[in-house]
């Protein structure tokens, strides 16, 4: 069984006429908000988590709060509710900035998807402001119908929203399911002459894909999947020296340190799983940083 939600889900994955407009629109919004400290911030690596999902509690709640008093409060929460559909319209800046900053960085499916739930918040958006507007100027009928429509638009956009992080796994730590090892293994697919050659060098324990890199007499490792959307950090780009040495992912510029995957600059909001990574008889093992 599906429900009519998710019918309109699968219905924009497949819909690969939207392509020509939505990377448009990606394509104004990146230069918009370029990699950097402000897309950093709208992404929520400073948070340790993706800031867009937070930022719509306030914005859903503020609004689904001023429905609840126009159908239960009575005339006197009149004033109340018309300050929150205001305080939802001023929040929804934010709010639609975070997402549009990790909107930007889907593809395909996703980037449709997406396309659709900000379209329709678009829409959502439009209607509240009628709506304040309608209260404003003593129309509180108006105002009232206005924002049951809303709500009953941002249910369905809300839901495309919940299908990008649940369903198409948009915003997830892309290594969480890794189960990388805990005592010494070799290094599948990556030996000392390899390394030697000073660049990244991917390979595999069991399941889980390895980056490793030799600067001196030293072979840092890290998980190969960024955490970001899961490039190969294998084929990004290594600053810097010594314990300052960074790898730079080759997608979206999330920068992490090598000696201990921490994020130097995103937008990815979770570290890389970290190896101390050894040569021994003439292999490369790691095992997880402890
Ligand atoms: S996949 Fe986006 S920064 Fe690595």
């Amino acid at each position: 069984m599906r429900s009519m939600f998710r019918w309109i889900a699968d219905l924009a994955e497949r819909a690969k006429g939207l392509d020509p407009t939505a990377d448009a629109v990606a394509k104004v919004s990146d230069r918009l908000v370029p990699q950097g400290v402000v897309k950093d911030g709208l992404a929520g690596t400073w948070l340790g988590h993706p800031l867009h999902p937070a930022l719509t509690d306030l914005t859903l709640g503020a609004w689904i709060s001023a429905g609840l008093l126009d159908l239960f409060g009575g005339e006197e929460s009149r004033p109340a509710a018309q300050r929150l559909v205001a305080l939802g319209i001023l929040s929804a800046i934010p709010t639609a900035a975070a997402g549009l900053a990790d909107w930007v960085d889907t593809e395909g499916a996703q980037r449709r998807v997406g396309f659709v739930h900000g379209t329709g918040n678009v829409g959502v958006l439009g209607l509240f402001g009628l709506s304040w507007l309608a209260r404003r100027r003593g129309r509180h009928a108006s105002g009232v119908v206005l924002a049951m429509l809303a709500n009953g638009t941002a249910v369905a956009t809300a839901y495309l929203g919940g299908h990008m992080s649940f369903g198409q796994g948009v915003g997830v730590d892309e290594t969480t399911f890794e189960a990388g090892p805990k005592m010494w293994k070799a290094l599948e697919g990556v030996t000392p002459a390899k390394l030697d050659a000073g660049r990244p060098v991917r390979g595999t324990v069991g399941q889980v894909r390895v980056m490793a890199y030799k600067a001196g007499d030293r072979v840092y490792a890290l998980s190969d999947r960024c955490s970001h959307r899961g490039c190969a950090l294998a084929s990004g780009t290594v600053h810097g020296e010594g314990d300052d040495a960074a790898i730079e992912c080759p997608c979206h510029g999330s920068t992490f340190r090598l000696v201990d995957g921490q994020i130097l600059r995103g937008p990815a909001t979770a570290p890389q799983p970290a190896y101390e990574a050894r040569i021994n008889a003439e292999k490369v093992e790691v095992r997880l940083r402890q």
